[in-house]
This record gives structure tokens, sequence and C-alpha cells, in this order.
């Protein structure tokens, strides 16, 4: 079969570890997914920059839209961030060509998830976001394909690396909110502007997606109830300790008699319970259905690596793909109501 051809727009943490990975493995993945994968376009702000990895085969690309409307490929890799231009008109581009996406940006979906999986089912395309939510924890493909058929009562978790990075370290290492924050920056944890983790809108982003595929809404990341981690010092954390609960910022989206209900906000946790238990970096998830009952994902939450073997994933997903084949769509048409924000509901 001819190569998969894979144009990547965003060579950071993730993009970089992504075409590392891709090059290291080009032999294996070659078998696993019946073709070759090639990067053949690439591009980033500061085409000076050394990223560690060789780039020289790709074509680079001043801009991410040119890329995207230009460029000799199949799939289209967003790793850039952020909910607006370029990363909006870049993903809308590629799919109006009906190119395939990958994107590991969960602000953009947040942002336009539900618009943009429609341009992609109008096209043919498919638009691919496991990095989004929870790094390396496949919880898309459970919830989009796995728990089909399923009635979901309840989705919550701990989906933030940073944040739970930052809580495990002050409770056992005593250090300072700051320090903490600093080293999950330089680990590639946090995002760009770390205040997107901290004050829980990364959180409310990725719970948005996960409501939307939990249970038929729209994606409404501004409705929910939210409160980060910014205000927790080492004394509640030792408090809670005392009195045996451990602090967890938690995404929570749950139906309720009067709708959808979605809310994110530091949670005492009873320390025997599996998600106090879940420190560092890793993320949780765990999603309550009828017919399967209760599932609990665990894992690497955040990082090159962990978020490029998702990205890595949808990639192979598109590779071994045949052409004209039914495809999964990337969101469905939202149905049911969710509850707006109400302080009231987490009393
Ligand atoms: P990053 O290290 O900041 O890298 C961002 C990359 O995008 C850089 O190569 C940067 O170029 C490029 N870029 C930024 N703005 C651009 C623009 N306007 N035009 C062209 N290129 C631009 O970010 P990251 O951590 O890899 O994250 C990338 C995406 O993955 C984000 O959506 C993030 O939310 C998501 N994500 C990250 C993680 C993680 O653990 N890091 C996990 C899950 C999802 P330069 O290098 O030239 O500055
Ligand atoms: N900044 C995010 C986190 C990256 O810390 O979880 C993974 O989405």
């Amino acid at each position: 079969a001819d190569a998969l051809k894979i144009g990547i727009a965003g060579l950071g943490t993730v993009g970089a570890s992504l075409v590392r990975i891709l090059q290291d493995r080009r032999e294996m993945l070659a078998t696993t997914c019946g073709r070759a994968i090639e990067i053949t376009a690439v591009t980033a702000r500061d085409r000076s920059k050394d990223r560690g990895v060789d780039l020289s085969n790709a074509t680079w690309f001043e801009d991410a839209v040119s890329l995207a409307a230009n460029a000799d490929i199949d799939v289209f890799i967003e790793l850039m961030g952020g909910s607006g231009d370029p990363a909006y008109a870049a993903v809308k581009t590629a799919l109006g060509r009906g190119i395939h996406v990958v994107t590991a940006n969960k602000a953009l979906l947040a942002a336009h998830g539900i618009e943009l999986a429609a341009i992609a089912e109008n096209k043919g395309a498919l638009l691919n976001y496991e990095a989004a939510v929870a790094g390396g924890i496949p919880v898309i493909k459970a919830l989009r394909e796995s728990m089909t058929g399923n009635t979901i009562s309840r989705v919550y978790g701990i989906m933030n690396g940073t944040c739970n990075y930052i809580l495990t370290k002050m409770e056992k290492e005593g250090l300072s909110f700051e320090a903490c924050l600093k080293e999950a920056q330089r680990l590639g944890y946090a995002e760009a502007d770390p205040a997107f983790d901290i004050e829980g809108n990364d959180t409310a982003h990725k719970l948005s997606i996960l409501t939307s595929l939990a249970f038929g809404t729209a994606i409404a990341a501004d409705d929910i109830y939210l409160e980060g981690i910014t205000n927790i010092s080492i004394d509640d954390i030792n408090a809670a300790a005392d009195l045996g609960y451990r602090i967890k910022l938690l995404g929570v989206a749950q139906r309720t008699e009067s709708g959808i209900e979605q809310r994110v906000h530091p949670t005492m946790v009873p320390y025997d319970s599996v998600i106090a238990q879940v420190d560092g970096v890793t993320n949780a998830v765990a999603i309550e259905s009828d017919i399967l009952g209760e599932l609990l994902m665990v894992g690497p939450g955040a990082g090159g690596n962990a978020t490029a073997s998702a990205v890595l994933g949808d990639v192979a997903d598109i590779a071994k793909s045949r052409p004209g084949a039914q495809h999964v769509p990337a969101f469905g048409r939202p149905t049911n109501a969710l509850l707006p924000y109400k302080r009231a509901q987490i009393q």
C-alpha cells in the first residue's frame, strides 16, 4: 500500500516526541499498520529551533494554514494548541479538503468540536482526538466505540496531570505550590499558559468533551461550575490528611433528574479509595454505565511520550482504515440538555 503522508503543525513537547517515535519505529509501524507512515510536511513558529529530531525530509511550511491548505498529505496533525487561529483555521482548512485530522487540542475541541465534527462528516474525513483527554488513557475510544449501547450515568476523574502532580508533590515533599508548578512546566506537563491547568479550565475543556460523548450533549465548557487549585495550601492538604482524605481536582459529569450536571473543583476523597491513590502526573477516569458497570482507567495523563502515544494510535487507526469505510462520527448530534451552571448543585 502507499505510504500514509502526514503533516505536523506544532513541534513542541508532543510534536517532537511524535516525530521521534515515528522515526525510531518506522519499520514496526509499517508492519502493524500495513503501510509506512511518512512525515512529508511540518511547521512551527521558529524554524531555526533545534528540536533534536531530523526534519530534513519534510517540507517546511511558513504557517499552519498554508500547510493545511497546500501540503501533499493524507493526515493533518495539529499539535500547536489554542482554541483560536491558527489551530482552528488550519483544522477547518484540512477537513474542508477532506483530509483526516488528528489533534491533542482540547481547548479547540471545547470551543469548536461539534462544528469541526460536522465538517469532517460532510467531507468523509476522520477527526481523531484521543490525546485531548487524559493523555495516554484511551478514554475517547472507550466512549466513542467500546461502550456504544451503554447508558452512562456518570463520568468523573482526575484529568489534569499538572494539578495532580502539584497536589501530590506538595503533600509528599512539602514543596511550595510555585516550585511544584515550575517542575511540572519543566517536565512538559503544563499548558503553554499554566493558568489553564491550575485554574481548572483545562479539566473543564476535557470534561466538556467527555460529557458530549457520554451523554449526547453539546460541548459546553463555559457552562461548567469551575474552581481550580490556586487556593489550596499545604495546610489544607495536611488538614484533609488528618481527617483521612486527600484533595484531588476532579471533573464530574452526571445524569440528574433535571439534566446533565458538569462541575470541576478540588474534592476531598477518602484515603482508601482508588482515586485517592492516583499520584503525580497520572490521571484516572471512571465511567459508570448500565451494561458494563463501572470502568476505571488509570494512566499517564500528560508528557511528550504519553501524549504522542495516543496521537500515534489515532494516526495508526487512519493508516489501517480502508477508503470508503464507514467512520465512527467524531461527536454525535447533540440531543440532550445540559444544566446551566448552578452553585447549589455541588453542595
Ligand atoms: P508546546 O510544547 O508549547 O508546543 C507547541 C508547538 O506549537 C511549538 O512547536 C510551537 O512552535 C508551535 N506553535 C505554537 N503556536 C504556533 C503558531 N501560532 N504557529 C505555528 N506553530 C505554533 O505544546 P505541547 O505541550 O506540545 O502541546 C501541544 C498540544 O497538545 C496542545 O494543544 C496541548 O494542550 C496538547 N496536549 C499537551 C500535552 C502535554 O502533556 N504537553 C498533553 C495532552 C495534550 P515553536 O516550537 O517554534 O515555539
Ligand atoms: N496540561 C495538561 C495536563 C496536559 O497537565 O494534564 C495534558 O492534557
